[in-house]
């Protein structure tokens, strides 16, 4: 009753999961239910962190390097969040596969990118994935399937698959089945990641509200 299936299309289907065509939305049961709704049979008493409110969804971006798209995606997918007042129920950071960048900003042609489109970097520093983060983010986010496919080797046991989903699930007005790496190209595969990303963003926070009910 509390699930939504998703059904996906047929330009998804091949690289996310060839032998099925719906995927759970992964929302624990803790997030969905705070404690004034009552709680379900099942509610974990160890995942009880505040009185009132539930916990925060949290979603993780993960490109390469952590320095083009994943930092991009976060800038504009924390920025509809605040815009719609919802920063105590969505959180969201990013990371890369490789530890190459960890420490630096974010890339400056990305930035400019981002600039031309109304989006200020707060200072993000590129760091890498961790093992602790499939088990600590709620939905984790690859930007193409170089990326889907490395952090489902760093799921050993494979616990986690469902949390990791593909950028380009979330896109309807755009035909790339992944965020294309701008890293060796020209200033327009930046602007071209930043409209990507919008759309990807902008309908993962409406799938997000509507499990939300907001
Ligand atoms: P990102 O882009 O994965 O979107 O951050 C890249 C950044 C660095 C490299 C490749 C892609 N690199 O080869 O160092």
């Amino acid at each position: 009753k509390h699930r939504r299936i998703l059904f996906l299309n047929e330009r998804h289907s091949s690289f996310l999961c060839p032998m099925q065509y719906s995927w759970v939305f992964p929302f624990p049961m803790h997030k969905l239910f705070p404690l004034e709704m009552g709680l379900p049979p099942a509610y974990p008493e160890k995942e009880m962190t505040s009185m009132n409110a539930p916990e925060p969804y949290r979603v993780l971006f993960v490109c390469l390097g952590n320095i083009c798209r994943s930092p991009a995606a976060e800038i504009i997918f924390k920025k509809m969040v605040a815009e719609q007042g919802l920063e105590h129920l969505v959180e969201s950071d990013s990371a890369g596969m490789i530890g190459y960048h960890r420490g630096c900003p974010p890339d400056s042609r990305m930035l400019t990118a981002l600039k031309k489109y109304g989006y200020e970097d707060p200072g993000l520093k590129s760091r890498p994935v961790r093992k602790e983060d499939l088990e600590q983010f709620d939905l984790i986010v690859g930007m193409d399937r170089e990326n889907l496919r490395d952090l489902k080797r760093l799921d050993k046991k494979g616990q986690w698959t469902g949390k990791i989903v593909p950028m380009c699930f979330f896109t309807t007005r755009f035909p790339d089945e992944e965020v294309p790496d701008p890293y060796y190209g020209g200033q327009e595969g930046f602007e071209h990641v930043v409209k990507l990303l919008q759309d990807g963003c902008g309908n993962l926070l409406e799938r997000l509200k509507e499990q939300l009910s907001l």
